[in-house]
């Protein structure tokens, strides 16, 4: 997928650093160009002869050459470019580039950049759940920059959490999905449901559950990229969407999720159902805040709510693919394979909440798929998006 192809990468001052020699190099062997724009203090953790001698061009760094005055143009770069990388990104360069701050070449090249620009933090766990860095990040994301999320592990100040830059062949593969044929779902129709949702009490008051909505998040993005026209259906989650195919509908109870799902589906070719749906919802629901004093014990009757994918199991036609999650703690399999059966569906993606990693919050997770043919593949631990991208291709076999 690299093949050819003209990357910028663009090193600032961060100990990671030194990990760019291998990302040149693996990107190198995968058969792209690798243009090198360095920051002053991206000089002080590798130097210019290693990375020219690595790429085989002269490094970039000043507005003008020392040597001979020839003036290094940004906009050329921008032009030449098929995709920008910034790895290490320091938070100090994160900051710059969301507020176009153009005091170096890296910066500069950055806002004259025509093609797509990925972004791999490396910082202080402190400096990276910092809201300045979160807010920058945010920014960038707006501007539809790919942030590749740090790594959690030791870090150079030998504190343990989350800010080490990705690793290379990580951002290698990043790269290769990038570029991979987004026609994967070219013309399809997909229904994903995320989230958690809301079961109200009272007026303030809710039954609910710990899932982020991430999981679902990711996969809309992933099946958007890959050529499809997603709707999605999400719960109360505080994330949002970039991409221009996905179309997003916000619910709450799952009454709400239930009538969405129900309406767009006979148009879908396929449905990911990834939302975790309550249960229950309460028999009655109170008008007025329910007051302390008005009751020495209180006893809440629970009615069930309707099963969204067992319902679309019912309907579906032969055409049609539908695949549901299930997130199990005892007999995984077990209780996976008799859901997927239960509810006609074409595949079930289990995870465990045994596996480290794995279920609510996480960036992270850990798959196992299984399908109506009682195939069953089990996946690495790997980022919600690189899983949503195994749940793509799964999802393409079957359509
Ligand atoms: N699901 C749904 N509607 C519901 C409940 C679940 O669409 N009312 C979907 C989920 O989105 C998931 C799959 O069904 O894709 C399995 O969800 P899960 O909560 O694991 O299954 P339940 O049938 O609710 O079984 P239990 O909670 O008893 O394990």
């Amino acid at each position: 997928m690299l093949q050819g192809k003209k990357i910028v990468l663009g090193i600032t001052g961060s100990i990671a650093a030194y990990k760019t020699a291998y990302l040149i190099r693996a990107l190198i062997k995968k058969g792209a160009e690798v243009q090198i724009v360095i920051t002053p203090a991206g000089k002080e953790f590798i130097t210019p002869i290693t990375l020219s001698a690595l790429t085989s061009k002269p490094v970039i760094s000043e507005f003008f050459s020392n040597r001979d005055g020839t003036w290094n143009s940004h906009v050329d770069l921008g032009l030449w470019a098929d995709v920008m990388v910034i790895a290490p990104a320091t938070a100090s360069t994160i900051g710059k580039m969301a507020n176009g701050v153009a005091d170096n070449m890296l910066v500069t090249t950055y806002l004259s950049m025509k093609a797509p620009v990925f972004v791999a933090p490396a910082m202080d766990l402190d400096m990276f759940a910092h809201p300045a860095t979160q807010k920058n990040l945010e920014i960038l994301r707006s501007y539809g920059n790919h942030i590749i999320e740090p790594a959690e592990g030791e870090l150079a100040s030998h504190l343990v959490g989350k800010g080490r830059m990705e690793e290379p062949d990580k951002i290698v593969e990043l790269l290769e999905r990038f570029f991979a044929p987004s026609g994967l779902l070219a013309k399809k129709k997909v229904l994903i449901t995320a989230g958690p949702t809301y079961e109200k009490i009272d007026p303030v008051r809710f039954i609910g559950n710990y899932s982020s909505g991430k999981m679902g998040f990711a996969l809309a993005e992933a099946c958007a990229s890959c050529g499809a026209e997603v709707t999605l259906i999400a719960g109360p989650v505080s994330l949002s969407t970039h991409h221009p195919g996905i179309q997003r509908i916000n619910v709450e109870s799952a009454e709400e999720m239930y009538k969405a799902s129900l309406k767009v589906f006979p148009e879908m070719d396929a449905a990911i159902l990834c939302a975790a749906v309550a249960d229950y919802r309460p028999s009655q629901r109170a008008m007025e805040k329910i007051k302390r004093e008005t009751m020495e014990t209180m006893t809440l009757q629970l009615v069930p709510n309707k099963d969204i994918a067992a319902s679309l199991g019912a309907i579906k036609h032969p055409h049609q693919i539908l695949a549901g999650f299930a997130l199990e703690t005892t007999d995984e399999q077990l209780h996976a394979a008799a859901k997927l059966k239960k509810k006609n569906l074409d595949f079930i993606v289990l995870n465990s909440l045994n596996d480290r990693g794995a279920g609510f919050g996480y960036d992270t997770n850990k798959i196992t798929i299984l399908t109506r043919h009682g195939e069953s593949t089990v996946y690495p631990l790997k980022s919600k998006r690189e899983v949503a991208y195994d749940i793509v291709t799964k999802l393409a076999e079957y359509l």
